[in-house]
């Protein structure tokens, strides 16, 4: 219920401007350390969104972004990479929705589970998942999400990584377009910067 609550207040408060004190209350004792120095009403628990991608300098198509899915990384001795690209460029949707728990993200509803990786500079953020069927618990994933509420009351809530929602780009690899952190500057002709948004999911 928290994480209902909290999603009403950081992607649909339209109308309601001011959160309650209790809310603020609530939302400050159940929040862990990914969320550290992002403010109050940063929340690591969110279940089933979605993720698109915003320009930040370039015109956008529409508020919301372009979708976002879980695009593959490639396929090495037992495990497979997943990573978050665009719709547009990958073409399938594997992960209808994702949740985030505890500071970690759930790819929801897919084949196989899978468990997110820690996030390095200038890397995508990435998941594991199983080829050999081997367990992997998506509770063990790295604990550093957080969702950030936007100051527009209308807006939507960004993702941060590493206490950080402020250094994602769209990085354009073979043919996909990949969400990369803290990409370096000499790809920046392949890369444009973008906010993450997080958009509550049916
Ligand atoms: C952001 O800009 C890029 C490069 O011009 C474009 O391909 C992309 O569609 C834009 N994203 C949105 C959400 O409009
Ligand atoms: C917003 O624009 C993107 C293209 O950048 C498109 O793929 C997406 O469907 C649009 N979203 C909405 C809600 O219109």
């Amino acid at each position: 219920m928290i994480a209902l609550s909290l999603l009403a207040f950081g992607l649909t408060a339209a109308s309601t401007v001011t959160a309650s004190p209790t809310a603020n209350i609530a939302r400050d004792a159940a929040v862990g350390p990914s969320c550290d120095g992002l403010g109050a009403g940063a929340f690591d628990s969110v279940s089933h969104v979605t993720l698109a991608a915003l320009n930040t300098t370039l015109p956008n198509a529409n508020s919301t972004g372009t979708p976002l899915v879980l695009a593959t990384g490639g396929a090495f001795a037992n495990i497979e990479i997943r990573r978050f690209g665009t719709w547009a460029s990958f073409g399938a949707n594997d992960y209808p929705s994702i949740s985030l728990v505890d500071g970690t993200i759930y790819l929801n509803d897919g084949l196989k589970p899978a468990r997110a990786s820690e996030v390095q500079d200038a890397s995508p953020l990435s998941f594991v998942t199983s080829t050999n069927g081997s367990p992997i618990d998506p509770a063990d994933g790295a604990q550093i999400y957080c969702g950030v509420p936007s100051a527009d009351p209308a807006g939507f809530a960004t993702l941060a990584v590493n206490g950080d929602a402020d250094s994602f780009s769209i990085c354009k690899e073979g043919y996909q377009q990949v969400v990369i952190y803290k990409a370096e500057a000499d790809r920046n002709e392949a890369c444009y910067p973008v906010k993450l948004q997080i958009i509550p999911s049916n």
